[in-house]
């Protein structure tokens, strides 16, 4: 695995590697890997002939009270895992190399941003945007893995390749799960050993909200009440939002039908979690 550390030489390796008609498979990150991680480059693997992943915690996408300096870092341990998960490449800039003079533009998203993690993190979509784009452009990729997880930043995504014409395929992988349904994150070992117990009632409420729709129920509210009921009485986490909404739209539907997700964030005292699940109500 080669490490590399400037937008120069990455676009060097990689313009060679097209000529000889490479398929380029992409996996951004912001380090301290995890088998979510993993399991994106295995699903890269299959579709490539070569793996670039990046490790870069960009600090656009962090609001002025958030854990952008708590975000968890260890670059050693990241690149013996991306090494051993078969990563060809491995993209590690600094900041001043992906943002040498204060940036004059970004991307700005207007769609979509107004619910979830967009409503209560302002501008978080915009610097992951622009982000993924100077990505995008840097290191040209044909076809992009992101986690499911994040399925808000998916569908911004999504919207931002449609809207550039960007020459590249994104595949939403599944989120991965601990034993006990917890979804795998950088952020779980900001838990402390109670919070990690009760983190696992957010899957919990999930699941929850999966039966009632299984049984019939569809109205939205109601289903959203009783997931708050379980997640409150069993956790000491702030209820950050608990939505139901289609997918990919992310429009609030009084009545539930056709694909939609379960949302929900939760604040503890030193880690923000978030998970999903996308339904596929008939
Ligand atoms: O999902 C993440 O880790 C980040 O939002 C991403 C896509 C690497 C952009 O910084």
């Amino acid at each position: 695995m080669k490490i590399v550390e400037t937008v120069e030489e990455l676009q060097t390796i990689v313009k060679e590697a097209k000529r000889n008609e490479s398929v380029v498979g992409f996996v951004p990150t912001m380090g301290f890997l995890h088998e979510g991680h993993i399991s994106l480059v295995e699903h890269a693997q299959k579709e490539s002939d070569i793996v670039v992943m990046s490790i870069f915690v960009n600090p656009l996408q962090f609001g002025p009270n958030e854990d952008f300096d708590r975000y968890p870092r260890n670059f050693e341990r990241d690149s013996r895992l991306a090494k051993n998960a078969g990563v060809d490449i491995l993209f590690y800039p600094n900041v001043k190399e992906m943002y040498p003079t204060e940036p004059a533009m970004k991307v700005i998203v207007h769609e979509g941003v107004d619910v979830l993690c967009g409503k209560s993190r302002p501008g978080h979509f915009d610097g992951v945007a622009t982000v993924v784009l100077k990505l995008f452009n840097i290191v040209t990729p044909d076809r992009a893995y992101f986690g499911m997880k994040d399925a808000q930043q998916v569908a911004v995504i999504e919207k931002m390749i449609r809207d550039f014409n960007i020459q590249v395929t994104l595949v939403g992988c599944p989120t991965l799960r601990e034993e006990d349904g917890l979804a795998k994150s950088s952020r779980n070992v900001n838990l402390t050993g109670e919070e990690r117990e009760e983190a696992t009632f957010i899957f919990k409420s999930l699941e929850l909200a999966r039966k009632r729709i299984t049984e019939g129920e569809r109205n939205a509210a109601s289903i959203k009440d009783e997931m708050t009921t379980l997640l409150d009485k069993n956790s000491s986490g702030t209820i950050d939002y608990i939505d139901i909404l289609s997918y990919p739209e992310l429009k609030h539907r009084e009545q539930l039908e056709g694909k939609v997700i379960v949302a929900i964030a939760q604040q503890y005292s030193k880690a923000r979690l978030i998970d999903n699940i996308v339904l596929d109500i008939k």
